[in-house]
């Protein structure tokens, strides 16, 4: 069977920006070089939407994150952390790692951080520096209500919001002005529909003035440098050429769908997804899903180790399973980036049918895609 990589990252990369990265590399130091970096920034700036720098760095999402921790604070700063999964927990141990005196908003995992919880931290730690929150907690498939603690941390003029939009960059409508976030994270092998290898990020003036007075040590990931580089179209050390070429394909195809056509099939897919599970009598996970996944709870006496490795060894279909406490409990079926409404029919398909091997009868066979093409069927428009 052909390999299909339906996962929530990394996710499926379109032949167009494969192609393109397979030429020559590029030098760097060159003025073709310079020409690539300088569209992408200007297609980054259009994907996240702001007027804010947007850095590249050469890194997974989580060298982002390292680098914001190096370069916007200092030892014993206090800083506010969203728990809740995976992706949340891995931010508050970075940044003890750091020195920082985490304050932790402990959210149980699959559940949506209240404006109220975060409200509270911040009255009770006035000198917070920074709020840091996850938009799309990948591991549990929920939202997270960034844009609410947004408004809040405008009100402050020492704190900033911190938002990992990993999975939910380039999948709904995120404005860092509007939505009151200073530092915005997102890496490549998500909705930019390339394979792993950059992060990007933007940062806000408020932002900026705070890294000025920050004392943690740092070289590689000195945000200053990269910002002072990249004014010239540049990056500090040798970027990754390749993937670089690739993002000025895929920012084009991005282009070519316009945002508000993306947003719209992400909404249809994680809609259409949603209804398909409830067609087959499952449960979702979180309380808030996000639009970039969906994560399901496992039918009672069906592991879902089975369902996932079923779909990965008889289907040659790799979804996600369930992380750390998750694991085996839940599955996660991904609609983000370069999918699209045929994708969804296709998880769903080879779903009923390993569900049926794995001994879960209680839906009627084909119910998922009754259930999902009545959705998906707004995305099959003629052509103008
Ligand atoms: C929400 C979220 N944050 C952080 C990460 C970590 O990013 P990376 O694996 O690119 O370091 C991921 C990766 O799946 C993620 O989904």
């Amino acid at each position: 069977m052909k390999y299909r990589l339906l996962a929530p990252g990394p996710t499926p990369v379109p032949d167009r920006v494969l192609s393109i990265m397979s030429r020559s590399v590029v030098h760097h130091r060159t003025p073709a070089f310079e020409r690539i970096f300088a569209d992408c920034i200007q297609g980054l700036k259009w994907v996240f939407q702001t007027d804010d720098d947007v850095l590249a760095l050469s890194c997974s999402g989580t060298g982002a994150f390292e680098a914001i921790f190096q370069n916007f604070f200092s030892p014993g700063d206090t800083v506010i952390n969203i728990t809740g999964g995976k992706f949340g927990d891995r931010w508050g141990k970075m940044a003890k790692v750091f020195g920082l005196n985490v304050v932790s908003v402990d959210v149980r995992w699959g559940d949506s951080v209240t404006l109220q919880a975060v409200q509270e931290a911040l009255k009770s730690h006035p000198q917070t520096k920074a709020v840091v929150c996850v938009a799309s907690e990948t591991s549990t498939g929920a939202r997270h209500p960034y844009e609410q603690i947004g408004q809040e941390v405008k009100k402050l003029s020492d704190c900033i919001l911190v938002v990992d939009a990993i999975t939910a960059l380039g999948v709904w409508d995120i404005q860092p002005e509007r939505d009151g976030i200073d530092i915005l994270v997102t890496g490549s092998q998500k909705a930019m529909m390339l394979p792993p290898g950059l992060a990007f990020l933007s940062v806000s003036k408020k932002a900026w003035a705070l890294s000025l007075t920050s004392k943690m040590p740092r070289f590689y990931f000195d945000l200053a440098k990269e910002k002072k580089a990249q004014a010239q179209n540049q990056t500090a050390y040798t970027p990754a050429v390749s993937l670089m070429t690739g993002l000025q394909e895929s920012l084009l195809m991005m282009q070519e769908e316009g945002l508000q056509n993306i947003f719209a099939r992400h909404a249809r897919m994680a809609k259409a997804t949603r209804a398909a599970m409830q067609a087959l009598n499952l449960q979702l996970f979180p309380k808030h899903p996000a639009d970039s996944l969906t994560a399901v709870c496992a039918p009672d006496g069906i592991k879902t180790n089975g369902v996932y490795s079923g779909l990965r060894d008889r289907a040659n279909l790799t979804i996600a399973g369930g992380q750390d406490e998750l694991k085996g409990k839940i599955f996660r079926i991904a609609h983000l980036g370069y999918f699209d409404e045929l994708d969804i029919l296709t998880v769903l398909s080879a779903l009923e049918i390993i569900l049926k091997q794995e001994g879960y009868r209680a839906f009627e066979p084909g119910a998922s895609i009754a259930a999902a093409s009545a959705i998906l069927e707004e995305g099959f428009r003629p052509a103008e």
